[in-house]
């Protein structure tokens, strides 16, 4: 598998980080698993270890920071960063709701995968191999009522992804940005959605690892409703906005 010996998984304990991680081991990767709950952080890593490889757990809340992720897997050769936890933790009308609430969300989706992309990016492109997939979501492609700052920072991740593609596809670094609908998570359980029709998290990280290599943007699904919210294939999109962009800074 061309992404181990290991990948880093934030949201690794449960739902589509679950199943990435145990996808992986299948494929002889072993893992390390963040998220702030024990109890299904060490059900999903012994489930990994069960497949026959290594995995490390580690209860971080994203939102303190990640330097200690960074220390933890210093040692380890990583082939492979899935950004995954993300989802939206505060559901208000922007300006009726509390300051801080939203910026938990973007503390989680923009401050914290920051440093985690620099760090790891860094390392993937000096090694010349791996990949990247930030976890996005239908909302990032439009402005939505109590939700907007959610739906803003995954319009963040998915140009920022765009950019990496660009920048770390020459060096031998896949980078995808995994756009998901509606899908059967213990997070959207717990949040009380109705998930009739919600795809199935396995479905959706085997779809994610087939689509790795085929950057930018994969909506899982081929969901025709972010294809007509973008206009254009994302490929064309930033192939062509970067050709014009070079053309200017040469002149
Ligand atoms: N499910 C959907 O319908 C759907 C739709 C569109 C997009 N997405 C995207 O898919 C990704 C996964 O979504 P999800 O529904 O599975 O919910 P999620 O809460 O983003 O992911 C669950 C995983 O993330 C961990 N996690 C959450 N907040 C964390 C934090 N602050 N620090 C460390 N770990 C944290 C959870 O464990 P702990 O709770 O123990 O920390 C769990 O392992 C997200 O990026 C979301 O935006 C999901």
């Amino acid at each position: 598998m061309r992404y181990g010996p290991w990948a880093l998984i934030t949201g690794g304990s449960e739902g589509v980080g679950a199943a990435f991680a145990r996808q992986l081991a299948a494929s002889g990767v072993s893992s390390v698993l963040v998220a702030r709950k024990p109890g299904p952080l060490e059900q999903t890593a012994a489930e990994v270890r069960s497949l026959g490889v290594e995995c490390r757990t580690l209860t971080i809340d994203l939102t303190r920071g990640v330097g200690e992720i960074l220390d933890a897997t210093a040692d380890l050769d990583l082939g492979l960063l899935v950004l995954n936890a993300g989802a939206n933790s505060y559901g208000h009308e922007f300006v009726d709701g509390d300051a801080a609430g939203h910026q938990q969300v973007v503390h989680l989706n923009v401050t914290a995968a920051l440093p985690l992309l620099h760090h790891v990016g860094a390392r993937l492109k000096a090694r010349g191999a791996g990949g990247i997939i930030t976890v996005g979501s239908m909302a990032g492609y439009v402005g939505q009522e109590r939700i907007a700052t959610y739906a803003a920072v995954k319009a963040f991740q998915r140009v920022l992804t765009e950019g990496l593609w660009l920048e770390l596809q020459p060096h031998g670094v896949d980078v995808l940005h995994l756009v998901l609908g509606l899908t059967r998570t213990p997070a959207m359980e717990r949040a009380g959605m109705r998930l009739d029709g919600a795809a199935d998290p396995e479905d959706v990280a085997r779809e994610g690892l087939e689509q790795l290599p085929h950057g930018p943007v994969h909506v899982i699904g081929g969901d025709a409703t972010a294809e007509r919210l973008s206009r254009h294939p994302r490929d064309a999109v930033v192939r062509g906005f970067a050709e014009m962009l070079r053309g200017r800074y040469e002149r």
